[in-house]
């Protein structure tokens, strides 16, 4: 009888360990013989933890699961493939958020124990890395540009044409970086990658070595991200040991090493040239632009700095062809996005779709609204420097340009949800002190900007001056956006003014009423 009990961090947070110890007890005690596999996360953390039982119809799912309620688990037959208890769910793959998801990237979180090489071959695993070992690089990254992948990270730069810049150096040494520095609110889809599907990482940044001719990666790993360190360097060890990695990878005489680095808590060691000095061993400091890091990046070399999730989507797009990629998605925006979904949300979790799918949708099909059971009144959607969206902004099809236009972002993918009891006033003061505190203050408008900017909200909130400071503080804003050396200064001005504005008209409603 197989069992899967998941161990990625937000099951393990909920009691896993405790869950699997006791299922696996009361199979002894009762005689039966359990094969218990430590499964990832399908990313339907709601339901978490949750436990799944192979039957001759297929898996069925119980979730979520309390450690004591495996004893009536397994008293009403949980092992038997026949439980009507309260937690069953039916069959993992019908249950509608994930039924109606459209997953590339995430096909294989969650379906099996991550650390497992021969589960990751069962289910395709490395046949993207074999199809790019029978192609020329120039070729490699032509399948790129026909994918229309964007960086995942949030800018949405087109990856074929970073490779190729990186391609087009002449240099000894190349490098691939994986920005794992997760840092924006709310989201946990490069966690889940890594927790979940961690020999697709490894595969993709191989493949990405071999496009632009590197042969020596870093995943550069939050150092609050234990677990995933865990699992990712089991991964790599059993990648070297099978020859996935190393100085021949598969015979072809190519090689490609791969280390993981820990970083030191820093959000702003997520903006591609701090993480690399700080993977330089320096302080986290951003650098300039130009250089380019395609032309000059770590340790000056050519180097091809990634988010976890575009290196993610490379196995699928080499293996089952960049058409079927580009397939999906809209306008520019090709492909699948991981939304996260969090925040006072009901349901909260990863939800892969194509571009084009709308918030609404999201936070209510998905979602099923907040957790609190009061109305959703505002959304920030990119992270701490993305826009705070009102209802109705919420059928904006989610759709890089469109966001654009809107006065919005994109970014990682982050979706928090906030119900009518928030305060957005104070939410603007957030996102401004967000800034002051995360800078790495290098340039000025972002450095006295953003401290300035707390204490002009602050009048606002203690009724001094209003409408001179609101004047104060767009001006203060502007200066940051358009002063700022990169997107922490540049990009708060976002969620400052949007909360603000929400706040701002609210209270004119209040008034009017
Ligand atoms: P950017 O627009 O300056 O650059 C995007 C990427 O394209 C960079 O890797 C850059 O080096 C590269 N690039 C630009 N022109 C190129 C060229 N001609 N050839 C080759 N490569 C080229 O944006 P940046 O500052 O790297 O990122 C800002 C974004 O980061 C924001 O939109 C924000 O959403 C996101 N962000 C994500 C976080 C996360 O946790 N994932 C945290 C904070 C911000
Ligand atoms: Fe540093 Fe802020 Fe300037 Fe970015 S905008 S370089 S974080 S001081």
């Amino acid at each position: 009888l197989r069992v899967y009990v998941p161990q990625d961090t937000t099951s393990l947070s909920l009691g896993a360990d405790a869950i699997a110890e006791k299922l696996a007890a009361r199979a002894s005690a009762d005689g039966i013989t359990l094969e218990l596999v430590r499964n990832g996360s399908r990313g339907l953390f709601w339901l978490e933890p949750l436990i799944e039982v192979e039957t001759p119809q297929g898996r069925f799912a119980y979730g979520p699961v309390e450690e004591d309620q495996v004893d009536s688990l397994v008293d009403s037959g949980v092992f038997d493939g026949q439980c009507h208890h309260p937690l069953a769910l039916g069959k993992t793959d019908e249950i509608p958020y994930l039924a109606k998801q459209q997953r590339v990237t995430f096909a294989r979180a969650g379906v099996d124990d991550p650390t497992s090489l021969a589960a990751y071959l069962q289910q395709d695993g490395f046949l993207g890395l074999k199809a790019a070992l029978k192609l020329s690089p120039q070729v490699i990254v032509n399948e790129e540009k026909k994918s229309g992948l964007r960086g995942r990270g949030g800018a949405a730069f087109p990856t074929g044409i970073k490779w190729q810049t990186v391609l087009d150096c002449q240099a000894e040494q190349k490098y691939i970086v994986c920005n794992a520095d997760e840092g924006d609110s709310g989201t946990f889809a490069d966690r889940l990658v890594m927790e979940a599907d961690p020999y697709m990482l490894i595969e993709g940044m191989v493949i990405a070595g071999l496009a632009v001719g590197a042969t020596q990666g870093y995943i550069y790993l939050r150092s609050e991200y234990p677990n995933a360190d865990r699992i990712l360097n089991a991964a790599i060890a059993a990648s070297y040991q099978a020859g996935y990695l190393g100085n021949n990878i598969l015979g072809t005489g190519q090689a490609f090493d791969l280390e993981v680095r820990l970083g030191a808590e820093a959000y702003i060691c997520g903006e591609e040239t701090a993480l690399l000095e700080s993977l330089e061993g320096k302080r986290g400091q951003v650098r300039a632009k130009p250089p380019l890091p395609a032309i000059e990046g770590l340790f000056g070399q050519p180097t091809v700095v990634n988010n976890v999730l575009t290196l993610a989507a490379l196995p699928a797009i080499l293996s089952q062809g960049a058409q079927a990629y580009a397939n999906h998605g809209m306008g520019r925006s090709r492909g699948t996005m991981p939304f996260q979904l969090a925040g006072n949300i009901a349901h909260g979790g990863l939800v892969e779709l194509a571009f084009g799918t709308t918030l609404r949708e999201l936070i209510e099909d998905f979602g099923g609204g907040s957790f609190s059971g009061r109305p959703i009144q505002s959304v920030q959607v990119g992270g701490p420097l993305g826009a705070y969206l009102d209802e109705s902004q919420w059928d904006i099809p989610l759709d890089y340009e469109a966001y654009t236009q809107a006065g919005a972002v994109l970014g990682h993918g982050g979706i928090v949800a906030f119900d009518d009891t928030v305060n957005l006033l104070e939410q603007a003061r957030f996102s401004m002190e967000f800034c002051a505190v995360e800078s790495c203050g290098k340039c000025t408008p972002c450095r006295i900007g953003s401290t300035r900017g707390v204490e002009v909200i602050d009048r606002i909130a203690a009724g001094d001056a209003v409408e001179d400071n609101l004047v104060l503080l767009d001006d203060l804003c502007e200066t940051m956006t358009f002063g700022s050396l990169c997107a922490m200064g540049g990009m708060t001005a976002f969620p400052v003014q949007s909360a603000l504005k929400q706040h701002l008209a609210s209270q004119t409603e209040s008034e009017e009423c």
